[in-house]
């Protein structure tokens, strides 16, 4: 896996800077910003441009387990600490000595646990379930969040004092749509990069039009989302079917489409209110045209991932950022049959 954190914009760049300056000091960080604008990425350049580079970067997703089972993951159990727990296990924690413990989504950690990683932090020790021995943390805590804290800390939902902790350095990343000419530059790494890894060898380019409509999309899936619309262009997808999502998109979220910059495909005009009482019936909701246009485009990338590596399902997994299983059960659902070659 390569982490790049490409752009040239200002609020980029200071992030590249900021990496090199804070990865020195293991001081905690917050890395904020919403969904795909790259977070993930910050906190492990981060990891390898310090002194801990080969040390373990251990990733913990706190809004994946619930309370019980995150709070046994994050500081381990001693044997006979609860039913079930046969064995002592060491927890993340401890785990990421001299590393990185990522605190990933740690905007939807649980209240009780907000207060115990709070406790954990000022003490610089903690115990594990059922132990009564402290452990000392020597991990440098990265978190990240795409919820709005300061929002969340007047709800009551975060804890302010332990915002104050995870937040010695802070990194915000903007969304893509306030870094607009940095755009260009992250397709053609896209393009680039999704040719190499599916041995595409023709080139490739967007044409005017949807280059343009790139430009202005509000991006709200960011950076991940331009990388799998450059996917899906790349693996055959309709230009037109992709322009008009994005101008349903724009509408929906209240965004304005320039007309006379983006000539607007005909499916979008409104139908005439005569046409709309003549068949009221053959009109299908927005929202069963997308789910039907989602679950053909995605039936098309999982082949076409398939294709590319042979039926392997567990390459065709990690090249689709999927887990093996929900791989399975996709494949299930859309009818896609095996094929050993
Ligand atoms: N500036 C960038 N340059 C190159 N690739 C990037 C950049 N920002 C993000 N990416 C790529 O976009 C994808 C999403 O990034 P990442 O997983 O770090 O986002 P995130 O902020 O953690 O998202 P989420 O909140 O949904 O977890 C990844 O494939 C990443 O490599
Ligand atoms: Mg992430």
């Amino acid at each position: 896996m390569e982490y790049v954190l490409l752009g040239n914009h200002p609020s980029i760049e200071k992030i590249r800077e900021l990496i090199t300056v804070v990865s020195d000091t293991a001081f905690n960080v917050l890395i904020t910003g919403e969904t795909g604008t790259g977070k993930e990425v910050v906190a492990r350049l981060l990891h390898l441009a310090s002194p801990r580079r080969n040390r373990k970067f251990i990733k913990v997703n706190c809004a994946a387990l619930p309370l019980t089972l995150l709070e046994s993951e994050l500081f381990g159990y001693e044997k006979g600490a609860f039913t079930g727990a046969e064995r002592f296990k060491p927890g993340k924690f401890e785990i990421a000595s001299d590393g990185v413990i990522f605190l990933d989504e740690v905007g939807d950690m649980p209240l009780v646990l907000q207060a115990k990683l709070l406790q954990v932090l000022q003490s610089g020790e903690f115990s594990r379930l059922g132990g009564t021995k402290d452990v000392k943390v020597n991990a440098w805590v990265i978190a990240a969040t795409n919820h709005n804290l300061d929002k969340d800390m007047r709800e009551g939902r975060f804890r302010e004092d332990l915002f104050y902790r995870l937040n010695i350095i802070r990194i915000e990343i903007p969304p893509l749509r306030e870094r607009k000419e940095d755009i260009a530059l992250l397709t053609d790494y896209f393009i680039q990069k999704h040719r190499r890894v599916l041995r595409i060898k023709e080139r490739f380019k967007l044409d005017g039009d949807l280059s343009k409509l790139f430009h202005e999309y509000h991006w709200p899936g960011n950076v991940r989302e331009l990388s799998s619309t450059v996917l899906r262009l790349l693996v055959g997808d309709d230009p037109d079917t992709i322009r008009l999502e994005f101008l349903r998109n724009m509408e929906a979220d209240g965004f304005p489409v320039d007309k006379n910059t983006i000539s607007v495909p005909r499916e979008i005009v409104e139908p005439s209110s005569e046409e709309e009482s003549r068949a009221p019936e053959s009109l299908r909701s927005l929202k069963d045209l997308k789910a039907q246009a989602t679950r053909h485009i995605e039936a098309r990338v999982i082949r076409h991932a398939l294709e590319a590596t042979g039926w392997n399902k567990r390459k065709a997994s990690r090249l689709l950022k999927i887990s093996y299983k929900a791989l399975f059960y996709k494949m299930k659902d859309l009818g896609i049959e095996n094929r050993q070659q």
